[in-house]
């Protein structure tokens, strides 16, 4: 997930010929009904945890930002001043050690935050996979780095807390060759689809058996992901058919908020959706990765972090609060805490949140008293004293 999308225009084609296996248009994968947990569960934890970890300077599109097209001076002054040696990204991952990561006090915490899901990122932008990988499996967590299968130390915590483990995963990589080549060809070749995301995401899929799948990246149109026989395979065939829910991000050509099991809008919509949508929002309001320079004003309070969480399910959306772990695997104490107090609120106030659903009116004129409905109840929010 990233805060800002700096790419060259895309120009999007058609000329990759697909053929579609049954179930496989988007009229048939949109009727599929969503899974009733979704809807239900209403507040989830983001992780980004990566080798950006590491430098945790500017945000996790570092790599991107140090040696891509639209390089910035502050990150080459960076190296400069703290790795002045240092001279190839893929160099960080020996620190991305993890050296501190207790998957069960992370859970706890997810828990103890009135969380129900969790959603982990199981390779961003950078291409370094989370877990070992066999496919082009020579740059992931088992071979480099943390020298363990960080996904699935971390499905394993999770549901020992009960929480519903879910996983993010970045269809395109800033530097993969294969990827740059189908983009040259205007996205007519899709070889990279097919010998990287394609068999990773199976593989994915059918290690860990996630109940969320978080698309992103999808610089491309559908037709090069491939993405309507993708998505009939995880809706009828996979061990998970019955209970994944997947976002809107798969492919530039008309799908975000128009397919998939819930809409991933970068703004909060004005109105009540009646589609499913969830909001994505991250602590660090600079960054989804962890940054070392990150200050307290930095990071949202728990009421602004509890006002998105009323707003978001009062207009039918769930709401996804991202976190930033260090390098070695801790969570930052100013997120714990924050994690902490939103618990400590849900405790009294979930009855109003969790299987709710939005009422007639979302809000009053005056934008601070903010509703939700449960059989015959009707829950108001006052969000500011009367
Ligand atoms: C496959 O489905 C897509 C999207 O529904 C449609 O545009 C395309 O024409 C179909 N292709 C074939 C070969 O049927
Ligand atoms: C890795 O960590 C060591 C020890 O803290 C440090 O000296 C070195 O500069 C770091 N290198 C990279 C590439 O992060
Ligand atoms: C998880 O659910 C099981 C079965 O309902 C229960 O026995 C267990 O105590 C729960 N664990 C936690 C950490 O809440
Ligand atoms: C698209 O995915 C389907 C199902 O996995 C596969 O059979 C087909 O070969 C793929 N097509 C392309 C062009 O990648």
């Amino acid at each position: 997930y990233s805060l800002m999308i700096i790419l060259p225009t895309l120009r999007i084609s058609n000329c990759l010929k697909l053929q579609n296996q049954s179930g496989s248009d988007w009229p048939s994968l949109d009727s599929r009904p969503l899974p009733k947990w979704f809807d239900s569960a209403k507040f989830g934890i983001f992780i980004h945890w990566g080798i950006y970890s590491v430098p945790s300077f500017y945000n996790e599109w570092f790599w991107w930002y140090w040696k891509g097209s639209k390089a910035k001076d502050s990150i080459k002054e960076f190296m400069k001043q703290n790795y002045p040696s240092v001279k190839k990204y893929t160099e960080f991952a020996q620190n991305f050690t993890a050296g501190k990561f207790v998957p069960d006090d992370w859970a706890t915490l997810f828990r103890e935050s009135g969380a129900k899901y969790v959603v982990f990122t199981t390779k961003h932008h950078e291409g370094f996979s989370n877990w070992p990988s066999k496919v082009h499996g020579n740059w992931n967590a088992a071979t480099d780095g943390p020298h363990q299968d960080l996904v699935g130390a971390m499905a394993t915590a999770v549901r020992k807390q009960n929480l519903t483990f879910g996983v993010y995963y970045s269809l395109f990589e800033w530097f993969s060759m294969n990827y740059q080549e189908d983009k040259k060809k205007n996205y007519a070749s899709n070889e990279y689809v097919k010998h990287k995301v394609h068999p990773q995401l199976l593989e994915l899929i059918n290690t860990y058996k996630p109940d969320v799948l978080f698309s992103d990246g999808d610089f491309g149109p559908s037709n090069y992901w491939n993405a309507t026989n993708f998505l009939a395979w995880l809706y009828n065939e996979s061990p998970v058919k019955d209970t994944i829910v997947t976002n809107d991000r798969w492919g530039t050509d008309e799908v975000h908020n128009k397919h998939g099991d819930y809409f991933c809008p970068e703004h909060e919509p004005i109105n009540t959706i009646t589609h499913k949508w969830e909001n994505c929002i991250t602590l660090d309001k600079q960054s989804w990765g962890y940054r070392r320079n990150m200050v307290d004003s930095d990071v949202l309070t728990v009421n602004e972090v509890l006002t998105m969480l009323i707003r978001s399910i009062s207009k039918g959306g769930n709401l996804l609060l991202n976190i930033g772990p260090t390098a070695d695997g801790m969570i930052p104490q100013i997120f714990q805490q924050r994690l902490r107090k939103i618990g400590k609120w849900m405790q009294i106030n979930g009855e109003g949140i969790y299987d709710s659903r939005p009422w007639i009116f979302h809000k009053d004129g005056a934008n601070n008293v903010w509703y939700t409905r449960k059989g015959k109840y009707i829950y108001a929010f006052v969000l500011t004293e009367p």
